[in-house]
């Protein structure tokens, strides 16, 4: 199988900065495979601003930091941001001269279907996007596209957003339009990036957008839309495009790594449990059918002694795994950081949630070194017996 290991902008740039070479202001790439991808990645509403231009549609993002700029915590938004909409040929020329031949950007939904639905189609969004594969193509770049960001159009938020099942269909329209219009030029699709910040974030401990607080309830049926939309969207390009336009479609997951405090199993145990709560419960889905067991028996374990008639954690069909299992061509991998784990007490039972759910303590050493942009990274990891 092939794994994608994708490089954000920051991470990138210490990368490169390792390899800087004094001479001849080339990255040093020699301790790279031949066929190693390097390249940068943004998300639509983090660079191209031009939010109400040309006929671009508003999405949460651009609605609640209207609504609320205090959200943010210096009450920016992505209303012009990095202009990336209007500069885009400065941007590619930077990723020229910044020497890497892949470029990973995200499409903004409400560019291409204003309404986030399919009945109407903004042409001057899909014209940019053509101009900007072309500009990156003519430049030796190679284009990989996220089709979703975290920027739901507004109109798809109001009609249920990701907890409604209805959104599974909308995506997979937006999808197949997406492949349509672009998969010509475009080899290499991801369906999502960083799911579980999307549904974490935005519908369990409501810090981002759509700002949902429904902790234990509203991650868990996010992820489970969110996940059969992924598979649907990966269906589509397998029976109505892979032939024509031979292409890859994965998706990007984020995972941090996590190191046991002591070897004891108790530990042990609970940093594999926690690798299953963050990743597992993306990957396992898609690699392998189903939640992994230990979010099922422990989700609904909790769930019953907190009165629930049936799991929060939703439970796919036998249909539904066997059309999720293996919808994958490749697998995106985002890092940032590792925590330290110890297994805790089982938490009360009272109100749900999904740290409660997982049950292990994290925290990071102080003594570890941030990088340029204060992700702790570590590099080795080899258990230390304390
Ligand atoms: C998913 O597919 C794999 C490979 O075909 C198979 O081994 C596995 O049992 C499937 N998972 C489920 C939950 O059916
Ligand atoms: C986890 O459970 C404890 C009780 O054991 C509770 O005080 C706390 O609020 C819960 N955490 C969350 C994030 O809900
Ligand atoms: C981590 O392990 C050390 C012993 O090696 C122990 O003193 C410490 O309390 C542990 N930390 C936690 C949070 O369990």
């Amino acid at each position: 199988m092939k794994v994608l290991l994708l490089l954000c902008a920051s991470c990138f740039l210490a990368t490169s900065y390792a390899g800087y070479r004094d001479d001849d202001y080339v990255i040093n790439t020699k301790y790279f495979p031949d066929d190693f991808l390097f390249g940068v990645a943004t998300a639509s509403y983090q660079v191209e601003g031009a939010w109400n231009e040309d006929g671009k549609g508003e999405n949460i993002w651009d609605y609640l930091t209207h609504l609320n700029p205090a959200v943010i915590k210096d009450r920016s938004n992505g209303d012009i941001a990095c202009d990336s909409y209007h500069k885009y040929k400065e941007d590619v020329a930077l990723l020229k001269d910044l020497g890497v031949n892949h470029y990973r950007f995200s499409l903004s939904w409400s560019r291409i279907l204003p309404k986030g639905f399919a009945y109407q189609i903004n042409e001057l969004g899909v014209q940019y996007y053509k101009n900007l594969i072309k500009e990156l193509k003519d430049n030796g770049i190679e284009p990989l596209i996220t089709i979703f960001h975290w920027d739901t159009p507004l109109p798809v938020h109001e009609a249920g957003g990701w907890t409604s099942e209805f959104v599974i269909d909308y995506y997979a329209d937006y999808a197949r339009l997406c492949f349509e219009l672009f998969g010509d030029q475009v080899k290499y699709w991801l369906t999502f990036n960083e799911p579980k910040q999307t549904c974490e974030q935005g519908y369990g401990s409501g810090e981002k957008a759509p700002f949902i607080q429904s902790h234990g309830i509203g991650e868990y049926l996010c992820t489970h839309n969110l996940l059969r939309a992924h598979a649907k969207a990966w269906h589509i390009y397998d029976e109505e495009f892979r032939a024509s336009q031979n292409g890859n479609v994965g998706i990007t997951l984020d995972t941090p790594w996590f190191e046991p405090n002591t070897t004891s199993e108790a530990d042990l145990a609970a940093s594999e449990r926690i690798l299953q709560f963050m990743f597992g419960w993306y990957a396992n889905p898609i690699f392998n059918g189903d939640y992994p067991d230990i979010m099922k028996t422990r989700v609904a374990e909790r769930s019953k002694q907190e009165g629930f008639s049936s799991s929060r954690l939703p439970e796919f069909t036998q249909e539904e795994i066997d059309y999720i299992n293996g919808t994958f061509d490749f697998l995106g991998l985002n890092h940032y950081s590792s925590y330290m784990i110890s297994d805790m007490p089982e938490p009360e039972i009272g109100a749900p949630s999904w740290e409660n759910d997982t049950a292990v303590l994290y925290w990071q050493d102080p003594s570890w070194t941030p990088s340029a942009s204060d992700w702790i990274v570590v590099s080795s990891t080899a258990p230390t017996e304390k």
